[in-house]
C-alpha cells in the first residue's frame, strides 16, 4: 500500500502542478480492496482544490480544472440506451476517472471500442482508471491496443496481492 500512497502523492502534485497535462494511473485488483474508495478521494480532493490550481485549456479559453468520477459499467448501460455523450463528457474533464473497467455487461464489444476511444482522446491527460481484470487477461478481456497502452502508458499499482478493506 505504500506504492499506492505515493502513487496517488505523485498523481495529486503532478496535477496540482500541471491539470492540463498528465498521465494514466492503473488500479488494478479485485473486489474490495479499496480503488474505488482512492479514485473518489483522488476526484473530491481535485473539485475541492481547483479554485487555487492553475486553470487548463479548452479550445481558445481557459477553464477551471474539473475532475469527475465515472462508473464505467453505469456509462456503457447508458451508452447502450443512446447516451453517446458521455464518451464526449468522459474526454473533456482535466482528471477524469474510469472506475471498474471489465465489470459492464459487453458482449457486443461497443464498450471496449468506446473505451479505447476516450483513452486516446485522453492521451496525456490526467486520467484513472480501477478494473479487477487481472494484466495477464487484458489482451483477450479487452484488446491488444488496450493492454498495450496499459503496459506502455501507464503506472499500473497492483493491488492483486492486498486483503479486501475490512477483512
Ligand atoms: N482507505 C479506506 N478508508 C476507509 N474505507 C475504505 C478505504 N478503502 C476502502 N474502503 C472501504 O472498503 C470498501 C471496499 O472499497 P472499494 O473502494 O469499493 O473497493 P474496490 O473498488 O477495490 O472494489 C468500501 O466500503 C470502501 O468505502
Ligand atoms: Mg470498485
Amino acid at each position: 500500500l505504500r506504492e499506492l500512497r505515493s502513487a496517488c502523492i505523485e498523481f495529486a502534485e503532478g496535477y496540482a502542478t500541471n491539470p492540463g497535462q498528465g498521465s494514466l494511473l492503473l488500479l488494478v485488483g479485485h473486489n474490495g480492496v479499496g480503488k474505488t474508495h482512492v479514485a473518489r478521494a483522488l476526484v473530491n480532493w481535485a473539485n475541492a482544490a481547483a479554485s487555487k490550481l492553475p486553470m487548463v485549456a479548452c479550445g481558445e479559453r481557459m477553464k477551471t480544472a474539473d475532475a469527475w468520477f465515472y462508473s464505467w459499467p453505469e456509462s456503457v448501460d447508458s451508452m447502450k440506451s443512446g447516451g453517446w455523450d458521455i464518451v464526449e463528457d468522459m474526454s473533456g474533464h482535466a482528471l477524469t476517472v474510469l472506475d471498474d473497467v471489465g465489470a459492464e455487461h459487453d458482449p457486443s464489444r461497443v464498450a471496449v471500442e468506446k473505451f479505447c476511444q476516450v483513452l486516446s482522446r485522453r492521451e496525456r491527460r490526467w486520467t484513472i482508471v480501477t478494473t479487477n481484470v487481472a494484466p495477464a487477461l487484458w489482451p483477450t478481456r479487452f484488446d491488444q491496443r488496450i493492454a498495450s497502452r496499459f503496459l506502455r502508458h501507464a503506472q499500473m499499482i497492483d493491488l492483486s496481492q492486498e486483503k479486501d478493506f475490512f477483512a
